[in-house]
């Protein structure tokens, strides 16, 4: 299968945010994120390992629940290794109470192909990433911006939140033609320095003061031109 790799277009109908708009975001945002953003262990971190596991137990699960086990996980599987080898029953056993159990199956299909194809290692570019079963495209920015620190975009459903509201106020945010325009603006957005601060930004801010219900409007550093200010009272 070919990597799905976005390309940033902009469209007549829908341009890019303006160079100007872009770094008022980024300037917004980091500022935000130096008062307010959360200290977590994946973000002292560069270890693709760490990243990895850390972005697989943050996909359907709170930060809250993930703390304990990011740590569990880490001190029984300490690399690729170790957890190719690992008897399936074991770390289903270790990923309890977090759920969706496919997971941890998927954690090990790409330690397997680490080991086997990789020397043990992550590989650092896209293409390769995405030829990985359990690697989707969010992962792959996530991997590429936090451990190899490339300027990569990446768009979960809490930035595609922040990104859709600032940016774009209107329209269905679950379209595939939504989600393609909003992955240019993320790519648009993503600084060339900073990228790992920013990313993580992106990520807090969703979680925490634009969150889908009671986004946090009138404390918000973008609500001058937020195109959905104010969504609430
Ligand atoms: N959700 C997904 N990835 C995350 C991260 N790196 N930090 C906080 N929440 C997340």
């Amino acid at each position: 299968m070919p990597a799905r790799i976005h390309v940033p277009t902009a469209s007549p109908k829908h341009p890019l945010p303006s160079s100007s708009e872009r770094q008022r975001f980024r300037r917004h945002l980091l500022a935000w994120y130096r008062a307010h953003g959360r200290d977590l262990p994946w973000r002292n971190t560069d270890d693709p390992y760490h990243i990895l596991v850390s972005e697989i137990m943050l996909q359907q699960t709170q930060v809250d629940r993930v703390l304990p086990k990011y740590a569990e996980w880490l001190g029984k599987y300490p690399s690729f290794e170790i957890l190719a080898d690992a008897p399936p029953n074991d770390i289903v056993k270790t990923w309890y109470p977090l759920g969706y159990n496919i997971r941890p199956h998927r954690l090990q299909s790409i330690a397997k192909q680490a080991v086997a194809d990789h020397g043990g290692k992550l590989p650092s570019d896209a293409e390769t990433l995405l030829s990985f079963k359990g690697i989707g495209e969010y992962t792959a920015g996530a991997i590429r911006s936090f451990a190899f620190r490339q300027r990569a975009a990446i768009l979960d459903t809490n930035v595609a939140r922040v990104l859709f509201r600032v940016f774009v106020g209107k329209g269905d945010i679950k379209s595939h033609a939504m989600k393609k325009r909003l992955w240019a603006v993320s790519e648009a957005l993503v600084p060339h320095k900073h990228v790992f601060d920013f990313n993580q930004a992106l990520m807090d801010f969703g979680a925490t003061q634009c969150p889908a219900r009671k986004p946090k409007c009138l404390v918000c550093p973008m609500k001058k031109y937020c195109r959905s200010y104010p969504l609430a009272p």
